[in-house]
């Protein structure tokens, strides 16, 4: 079996998945939300990887956000949302609790 490293691919804490509609949210919201992500997890140094998904099956209150390991979904999510997300999920290890819709860690019982 291979490192990531060795797969050029950065070791990694978070994979991201946001759902950038088209039904949960408009085009051109989820596109913000998603260039918005790229750009702070590249700015910040983000341990995470990240994939832009097309469809969660939850085709509302989007662009959704599930954050793994964890198994955090985020709905609404705004770049600014992102960045409050970022700070305190993703750098701090405390979801954003008033912003978490469902969590289904895999692996569980
Ligand atoms: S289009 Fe985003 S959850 Fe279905």
């Amino acid at each position: 079996m291979k490192t990531f490293e060795e797969i050029n691919l950065p070791a990694a804490r978070y994979h991201l998945f946001l759902c950038a509609g088209p039904r949960c949210c408009t085009e051109a919201e989820g596109l913000a939300t998603w260039q918005h992500l790229k750009a702070q997890a590249k700015a910040h140094h983000l341990p995470a990887l990240r994939t832009k998904a097309a469809c969660f099956r939850r085709c509302a209150e989007g662009p959704w956000l599930v954050v793994y390991p964890d198994g955090v979904w985020y709905s609404h999510v705004t770049p600014e949302r992102f960045d409050r997300i970022r700070r305190e999920h993703l750098e701090g290890g405390t979801p954003v609790a008033e912003w978490v819709r469902a969590v289904n860690a895999l692996g569980g019982e």
